[in-house]
């Protein structure tokens, strides 16, 4: 059997090594021992993280040649048509579906955490009536560290279990009283009787009626948005969970550097930037000239293209289903005309095809966020709720993985090498 090793002839000096490989992987440590001198181990450069793996994990996977993704094991594609968000996060933060009673206990945990203290809500209320909702969460689940100061004890299970529901309960409340705030609303409690979408949505649009009845087609239709959103392995918000929670800090704080991580464009914001790009091209007959532009290198496609996936992101395809269903109830979104010609021209062009550009999971979110009446501004809002599930089990495995350690890169330094202090008169 060949060895599970790799060979490297170092041509400086004409050394060889023989470092182990695991899994698929070299330690990038085992570099260091080739060197020139006593201290000028090689380390691997990789901005960006390219082909670096940070940790080893059991959550997500996601094979983005074949256009797929499972959580657990389980295919996105069954979760998605069968399960609920409640019990896929229970899935994804304790490995296995769980049980009737599991369930049960674990949906009234979530449902029985959702108010907020009082003190929040002033909290809130300091923020410009025009704040992003998204700058309004980073601050507020930031901010929930204070008030559960326990939440530092992070090597304790009922700690970490307590802040677990706490988190993914109070996520959609905070979100949904940041929308309120925004509309000089007052704010709506959260309706216990009702699933964690349907809450969510009350919270979002109860007016003036004693109870809100969510309408089951769009209750649905946010599940399985929240399901497709609840993980997806190593991407920018999930390593900045890791990274940050390695210091060892509280997850509140965690949390709100993950999700400020989300609110680039580039990630998160990226659902919020396709429909700007789609009301900016204004018509179907227009986005052969807009292709044209992004190609001559003005601009992006937003919602095409992925660091993973090299094929249609799996989940673009079930939100194209999910956004039929919805457009039933709410009417056809009058931008969908021109996503569905953008889609087709890019699929068929020679730029996107060579460098394998498909939509990703924004391309048609955004589309049905809209219809169903949510402000662009909520849409890495909605990211973040249904994802904070997936931060939290990627932190939970960071913290009980004994190979993992503080966060803390190396650089190659480019810069001057000594020189002398230079007092400010002889400075030119
Ligand atoms: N439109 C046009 N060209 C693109 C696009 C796009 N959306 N995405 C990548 N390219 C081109 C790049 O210009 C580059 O071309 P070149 O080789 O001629 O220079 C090539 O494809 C590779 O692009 P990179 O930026 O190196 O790829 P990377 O893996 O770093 O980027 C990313 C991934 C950031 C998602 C990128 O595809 C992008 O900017 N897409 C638009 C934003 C978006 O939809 N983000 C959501 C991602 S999904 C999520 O976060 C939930």
């Amino acid at each position: 059997m060949a060895s599970e090793t790799l060979t490297i002839i170092d041509n400086r000096t004409g050394k060889q090594y023989e470092i182990p490989i695991k899994n698929g992987a070299v330690k990038a440590t085992d570099l260091f021992q080739i060197k020139v001198t006593e201290d000028d181990g090689i380390v691997s450069y990789d901005p960006g993280f390219m082909n670096t793996a940070s940790c080893q994990s059991r959550i997500t996977y996601v094979d983005g040649d074949k256009g797929m993704l499972r959580y657990r094991g389980y295919p996105i594609e069954q979760i998605a048509e069968k399960s609920t968000y409640l019990e896929t996060a229970y899935l994804i933060l304790y490995g296995e579906l769980p049980t009737k009673p599991q369930l049960a206990e674990w949906t009234h945990n979530v449902t029985y955490h959702s108010i907020i203290h009082e003190n929040i809500k002033k909290l809130i209320d300091g923020f410009h009536h025009d704040a992003h909702p998204m700058g309004i969460l980073v601050s507020t689940v930031g901010a929930l560290s204070t008030f559960y100061p326990e939440a530092k004890k992070i090597f304790d299970v009922k700690a970490r279990r307590d802040q677990t529901y706490r988190l993914i309960s109070k996520m959609p409340t905070l979100s949904a009283f940041a929308y309120r705030h925004s509309l000089g609303l007052p704010f709506s409690y959260p309706d216990n009787d009702l699933s964690y979408t349907g809450n969510f949505l009350n919270m979002l649009f109860k007016m003036t009626e004693l109870k809100y009845q969510p309408h089951p087609v769009l209750e649905r239709a946010l599940d399985i948005l929240f399901i497709l959103h609840a993980d997806h392995e190593q991407n920018c918000s999930t390593n900045a969970m890791r990274s940050v929670g390695s210091s060892q800090v509280d997850p509140y704080s965690a949390v709100a550097a993950a999700a400020a991580a989300l609110y680039g464009p580039l990630h998160g914001g990226a659902n919020e930037a396709v429909l700007r790009m789609l009301m900016e091209i204004g018509s179907k007959g227009k986005v052969s000239e807009f292709i044209k532009k992004v190609k001559g290198g003005e601009g992006r496609l937003m919602g095409f293209g992925h660091r993973v996936y090299k094929n249609y992101d799996p989940r673009a395809k079930i939100i194209k289903e999910v956004a039929d269903q919805v457009f039933e109830v709410t009417g056809r979104n009058p931008l969908l005309d021109i996503a569905l010609e953008l889609e087709r021209i890019a699929l068929e062009d020679e730029y996107f095809i060579r460098r394998k550009l498909y939509p990703n999971v924004d391309f048609y979110s955004g589309l049905i966020y809209q219809s169903m009446g949510l402000p662009m501004d909520m849409f890495p809002v909605l990211f973040a709720i249904p994802r904070t599930s997936g931060w939290i089990a990627q932190w939970e495995e960071m913290l009980l993985d004994p190979d993992q350690k503080l966060a803390r890169p190396k650089q190659v330094y480019l810069g001057a090498g000594t020189r002398e202090y230079v007092p400010m008169d002889k400075r030119k």
